[in-house]
């Protein structure tokens, strides 16, 4: 069996991470964004010791980074799952019924909009139009498109996604 990773290894791995970032883009004010970005492509999310860590390396207060981070949709505070699905809710999505494909996937998935099941295998998230109206109402599964949804197709997509 593998090692379990214990939450203290964890907190140590993420603070690891944010240094290795920090050495790569450089540390002060102005690279908190960078930071940021970059620690979040490599963790996934931002988890709080890491946004403690990056205070230190851009000499913000632990406070500031958290809102900076909480301020801007492109961070997340909680971890994802494996699979993120994104449902369309732009206009075009939103005339089709996109409320109800994500009332259906939230429901076929036991989980909230913009929660990670349980399981940590999907996020579910709400997005601005993803740039295919013509296929409405749409939803992506990481770098997959699925269009011309009705609630039943998106319950048996992601039923059967990743099988
Ligand atoms: S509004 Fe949904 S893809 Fe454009």
């Amino acid at each position: 069996m593998g090692k379990t990773t214990t939450t203290d290894e964890k907190a140590t791995g993420h603070i690891a991470a944010v240094d290795e970032v920090a050495e790569r883009v450089g540390t002060g004010r102005g690279m908190l964004i960078p930071i940021l970005q970059q620690v979040q492509e490599r963790i996934g999310y931002l988890p709080p010791e890491a946004l403690e860590r990056i205070a230190e390396h851009t000499e913000e207060s632990a406070a500031g980074v958290f809102g900076v981070a909480s301020f801007y949709s492109q961070f997340r505070l909680e971890p994802v799952g494996r699979f993120i699905i994104k449902v369309c809710h732009g206009t075009a999505c939103h005339v089709q019924g996109a409320v109800a494909i994500t009332e259906a996937i939230c429901d076929e998935l036991d989980v909230a909009d913009g929660q990670t099941t349980a399981d940590g295998r999907f996020t579910v998230e709400s997005v601005a139009c993803l740039g295919c109206c013509s296929l409405a109402p749409v939803m992506m599964i990481q770098e997959e498109t699925f269009g011309r949804l009705t609630p039943d197709k998106a319950r048996k997509i992601v039923r059967e996604y990743g099988d």
